[in-house]
């Protein structure tokens, strides 16, 4: 079996399903289900004997030795972080608690798990960490996109705790000649992305008859990824990455943040028109920009295609339909996941 950490937040549970989809390899889901962990997310899994479910902290050692004692998993897949930029600058602390010490605890719990293990175990066992695109920092309009060799220049307290922890995970490989994999990957989108974040955010409140926030000039730049891709582009780097090796990920759609926001105006005026006539775009709202703002990222994915064969399914324009139109089917999530903490949230960031 493998162990999945944070496999209760939006690409962890996209990965598990899509895992338990495609084989029968049993999984471990670690997770502490903060405000981002959504267990309703997994409940097609409620009597799936292949997912074993823990709700607990990457950061409690103990807790994580004994899973890995008790399961002995092949593979460690590290989703499990703080992951909203916006929310860093409010309150830092926890990226410190989970992206940085968490890490660092769970990298010595499975380092003390794998020195114990023999043979063909010891020699095919992986962690694979999950990491952003965020920490290579800001480009410029012209400049080359990120490649692997970039170097890191973390410019939000998320992404300098991310950045953090890619480099623990690289000293134990250096050091230790733990085998790890790392992934760098750029802005996701898809089903159960929790609507804090700009594409989910903004088609929930385009439906409520809310503004929709953008930040500043809207011309900053973001690639951007349907989830389902990523989750392969992990399971492939699980599969066939060299040790130690960092991959790029992404999905070659380098776009403004006001063409993405048009883009779901326009994709619900087809899809659900509002009753007046009017265009969803007339709720755009021009706020005041996040301090920092990195102004533009740029995947350049190419080692991924050239050295394991990987390249996105999904095209932006198939990807943001098969988005807006899940959003559209599932009210009850949203729903769930909109309720309570997420209007204290809502306040505290747009008021
Ligand atoms: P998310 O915030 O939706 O989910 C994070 C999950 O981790 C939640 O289920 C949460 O409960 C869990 N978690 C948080 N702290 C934990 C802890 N201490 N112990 C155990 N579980 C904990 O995040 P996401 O968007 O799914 O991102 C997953 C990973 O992918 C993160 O490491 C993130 O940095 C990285 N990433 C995200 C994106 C993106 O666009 N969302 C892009 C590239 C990389
Ligand atoms: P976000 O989804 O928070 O991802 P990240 O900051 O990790 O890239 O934001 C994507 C882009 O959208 C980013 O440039 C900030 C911008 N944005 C808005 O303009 N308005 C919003 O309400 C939010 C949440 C983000």
């Amino acid at each position: 079996m493998i162990l999945v950490t944070g496999g209760a937040g939006f690409i962890g549970a996209n990965f598990v399903l899509d895992w338990l989809g495609q084989t029968d390899e049993a999984l471990l889901n670690l997770d502490k289900l903060t405000y981002a962990g959504n267990i309703d997310t997994l409940r097609s899994l409620d009597s799936d004997p292949r997912h074993l479910f823990v709700q607990g902290d990457i950061g409690d050692a103990a807790l994580v030795a004994k899973l890995l004692a008790e399961h002995k998993p092949r593979a460690v897949v590290n989703f499990a972080a703080e992951s909203h930029v916006d929310r860093s600058i409010h309150g830092p602390e926890d990226f410190i608690q989970t992206n940085i010490v968490g890490t660092f605890h769970l990298l010595e719990a499975v380092r003390a798990y794998w020195a114990g293990l023999e043979g063909e175990a010891r020699q095919n066992f992986r962690m694979l960490h999950v990491s952003t695109d965020e920490v290579y920092g800001s480009l410029g309009k012209d400049d080359p996109a990120f490649t692997e060799t970039h170097r890191y220049e973390p410019n939000s307290p998320y992404s300098a705790s991310k950045a953090a922890s890619d480099h623990l995970v690289r000293a134990y490989h250096h050091t230790y000649g733990l085998p790890v994999l790392t992934t760098n990957c750029s802005n996701n989108y898809g089903p159960y992305h929790f609507p804090e974040k700009l594409i989910p955010l903004m088609i929930v409140n385009a439906l409520a008859g809310k503004p929709l926030p953008v930040y500043g000039d809207g011309q900053q730049i973001r690639d951007w990824l349907y989830v389902k891709d990523h989750c392969s582009a992990i399971r492939r780097v699980l599969e066939a990455g060299t040790l130690g090796d960092v991959y790029n990920v992404g999905g070659w759609n380098e776009k403004p943040n006001i063409e993405i926001v048009h883009a779901i105006c326009a994709l619900l005026d087809e899809l659900r028109p509002r009753t007046d006539g009017a265009s969803y775009s007339t709720q755009i709202t021009y706020v005041t920009d996040r301090p920092g703002h990195d102004r533009r990222y740029a995947i350049d994915a190419s080692k991924l295609q050239r050295e394991l064969g990987w390249k996105p399914a999904e095209t932006f324009e198939t990807g943001i339909r098969k988005t807006v139109q899940w959003y559209l089917e599932n009210n009850a999530w949203v729903d769930n996941v909109t309720s309570g903490t997420y209007r204290k949230w809502i306040e505290k960031q747009y008021t």
